[in-house]
């Protein structure tokens, strides 16, 4: 595992000149921060060396490094989920690759239902917690004792300097932001209004089927990660409706200014 995530990164380097510290990870609703970075070099999942490939509609698959404001970065343009079929070391080996490519701060964002009562479609929140339902863990196996420990803490896992600085950028921009426990699991169904109910009673405030898995392994390798999700849909009883992936993307499309905003600015402060 270790020589793969090595070759890759090498291969990587050798595509670009930049060196960032900052990865990106550009799930729903940061599709439009693509637009932001000044790009100097692209290069398709399908060509790099052990990387899977994307599949999942809307979700275009490449690396890409560049500028965004005054930092450089290298984003992901799609994921791989887990309910496509990847194992979890092919879920989170891209992220593997980011730190040996010399990643310190790691970004996400997805989409998720709303469990909070208080929470309203539309609405974004900073994650400040997660829930780890998948049913295969991502460091499940040999530990890559070159990467981090064995027994990763898990007790401050969302940066709380980033969440501070996400929730003043929201405070000047005058706009309600959002903090909580993202529940994460495998899908593809979305919930049951059981499910849901039971999500709520374990300490969730939203629910999805990504970024669990990358932040672990973030976590585990010591990078600082920052989170944030769209509520796309409610799952809160009495306010459950049926629910597309169509849906999703449109109710992401229109959140979208606003994290592209406070990812940004909470970059370009760094
Ligand atoms: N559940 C799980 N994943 C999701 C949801 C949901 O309601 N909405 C967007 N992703």
């Amino acid at each position: 595992m270790l020589e793969k995530i090595k070759a890759t990164s090498a291969y990587i380097k050798e595509k670009t000149s930049l060196k960032p510290e900052i990865g990106i990870i550009l799930g729903t609703g940061l599709g439009g921060l693509v637009n932001e970075i000044e790009i100097e070099s692209s290069i398709p999942y399908a060509e790099i060396p052990n990387f899977p490939v994307s599949t999942v509609q809307g979700h275009e698959g490449r690396l890409i490094f560049g500028k965004l404001g005054n930092k450089e970065v290298v984003a992901m343009q799609g994921r791989f989920h887990y309910y496509e079929g990847y194992s979890m070391q092919e879920v989170t080996f891209p992220v593997r690759v980011m730190k040996l490519l010399g990643i310190t701060h790691l970004f996400v964002s997805n989409a998720s239902g709303g469990l909070n009562p208080s929470y309203h479609v539309g609405d974004i929140m900073v994650i400040n917690d997660h829930i780890n339902m998948f049913p295969e863990h991502p460091l499940h196996g040999k530990n890559l004792d070159e990467l981090g420990p064995r027994f990763p803490d898990m007790s401050r896992v969302y940066n709380d300097r980033l969440r501070n600085k996400a929730r003043l950028i929201a405070f000047e921009h005058d706009f309600d932001l959002k903090e909580g426990v993202y529940v994460g699991v495998q899908g593809p169904t979305f919930e049951t209004p059981a499910e849901y109910k039971m999500f709520r009673i374990f300490g969730g405030d939203v629910v999805g089927m990504s970024t669990v898995p990358e932040v672990i392994v973030a976590a585990h390798m010591g990078m600082k990660v920052f989170g944030i999700s769209i509520i796309t849909d409610s799952g809160v009883p009495g306010q459950i409706v049926e629910v597309s992936h169509e849906e999703v993307q449109k109710v992401a499309r229109k959140a979208e200014p606003k994290m592209t905003l406070v990812l940004k600015e909470l970059i370009n402060s760094l």
